[in-house]
């Protein structure tokens, strides 16, 4: 374990910060961060209910903790962190893939890989770009201006991956409105009342796939056909389990698609040079995915007393990880706060790092490219539509992206 050393010798800081806080920019950590970013390894970090937890902040402990077997993603253990009154109210119950350890995980995860393999999100390619054009499409036809959010980055992502579970799109507005809900609240009964909906919606669509004698050609279909049926999973892991695909699979790649427009949009001299240069579309999205980093707060309890970085860890205590801050890392990035697409952005973490790293990344990665690439591709012209400090963005306690992005041509 000798990666556990991206310390510079002090202790964890004297004064704990408070997680979750709001980011003053949408695209930087918040500013209250600032004093842990010396390059120690380890802070200490308020909850909402006063209790305290670690926070990781140095990019090798990050890396060296979130492959550690003895960090634990089970949210029903004792001591498992909620970084806000939601969150509590649903750690009752366990949820497939992300919130089981190993030997469980493993035996999930391999039914899911072949379903999300670099292959195949190559494959989709010329699925997505019918969809992004589709919307660029309408989008065109109604505008100027436009509210990007609604009318571009949430169904991109949405209808590719009901396309590739075979959930109907026609239901996206149900569904679209319970992950929000699921993930903001904002009350722990708001929360309680959508997990139950869409368990119960995709519930529903499981049964009536499971009827089908000619099963259907997405992943729903896949699963029940071939691990439901067998007895592999039961139908309460496949619940959970689309619940997780569906709300992942749209959610996060909606916010990237939003404030990554956002961040090159406040950032003309970059986004000229990707102009100029498409082929460096696949770097831009890799550095838009390290400085933005929008799943911001990577949750984990202690199994066993953990040494890491001059300090223990002890069995019991929570964990998070603050991928923003990580993935600014002064040893590890070079002038990590400013936007470049040469830079090599290897080791971040903005996908998570360890067997729960994100199934979904080469899905994401590819919608990412084509929807940034073909929206500044047809639209040279596309700019802000309203002052840029003005623009909503979300609040903190969730994955960062924009609430709302309004932009002319
Ligand atoms: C740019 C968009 C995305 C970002 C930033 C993102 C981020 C992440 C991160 C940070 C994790 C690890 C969480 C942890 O360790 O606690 C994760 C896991 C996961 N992501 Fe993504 N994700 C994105 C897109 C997607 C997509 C499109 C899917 C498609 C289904 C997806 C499905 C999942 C699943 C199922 C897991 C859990 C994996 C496991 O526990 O083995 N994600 N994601």
């Amino acid at each position: 374990m000798t990666e556990l050393t991206d310390i510079t010798g002090q202790a964890t800081p004297a004064e704990p910060v408070a997680f979750p806080q709001d980011r003053t920019c949408p695209y930087h950590p918040p500013t209250a961060y600032d004093p842990l970013r010396d390059g120690r390894a380890l802070a200490r970090a308020t909850l909402f209910d006063g209790r305290q937890v670690w926070m990781v902040t140095g990019h090798a402990t990050a890396r060296a903790l979130l492959a550690d077997p003895r960090l634990s993603t089970d949210r029903t253990r004792p001591g498992f962190p909620a970084p806000t009154e939601r969150f509590a109210a649903v750690r009752d119950r366990r949820v497939a893939l992300l919130g089981l350890d190993d030997p469980e995980h493993r035996t999930q995860r391999r039914m899911m890989v072949p379903s999300f393999t670099l292959k195949r999100a190559t494959e989709l390619r010329p699925a997505i770009q019918r969809i992004v054009d589709d919307l660029l499409d309408a989008m065109i036809e109604q505008g100027p201006p436009a509210e990007l959010v609604s009318a571009f980055a949430l169904p991109v992502p949405s209808t590719v991956i009901c396309d590739l579970l075979g959930v109907p799109y026609a239901d996206h507005e149900f569904f679209e409105e319970r992950s929000r809900r699921l993930l903001r609240g904002p009350t722990a009964d708001d929360i309680q009342r959508a997990r139950a909906e869409l368990e119960g919606y995709l519930g529903d669509l499981i049964d009536r796939k499971a009827r089908q004698r000619e099963p259907g050609d997405g992943v729903l279909d896949d699963l029940v056909h071939q691990r439901l049926r067998t007895g592999e999973l039961d139908r309460t892991d496949l619940v959970s389990l689309a619940v997780i695909l569906l709300v992942a699979g749209h959610e996060t790649t909606a916010n990237m698609i939003s404030l990554g427009t956002y961040t090159l949009l406040r950032h003309p001299d970059r986004l000229a040079e990707l102009r100029a240069d498409p082929a460096l579309l696949p770097a831009a999205v890799e550095e838009l995915m390290r400085m933005l980093s929008i799943a911001d707060g990577l949750l984990r309890v202690a199994l066993e007393d953990i040494e890491v970085a001059g300090t223990t860890i002890r069995a019991g205590e929570g964990v998070l990880f603050s991928t923003s801050v990580i993935n600014r890392d002064t040893s590890q990035y070079e002038d990590p706060d400013t936007l470049d697409f040469h830079r090599s952005t290897r080791h971040h973490v903005a996908f998570g790092f360890g067997i729960h790293q994100c199934l979904g990344q080469n899905l994401a990665r590819a919608e990412l490219e084509i929807a940034l690439g073909t929206l500044l591709r047809r639209l040279p012209g596309l700019r802000l539509a309203a002052p840029a400090d003005e623009i909503p963005f979300k609040p903190g306690d969730t994955i960062q992206g924009m609430l709302e992005l309004p932009v002319t041509w």
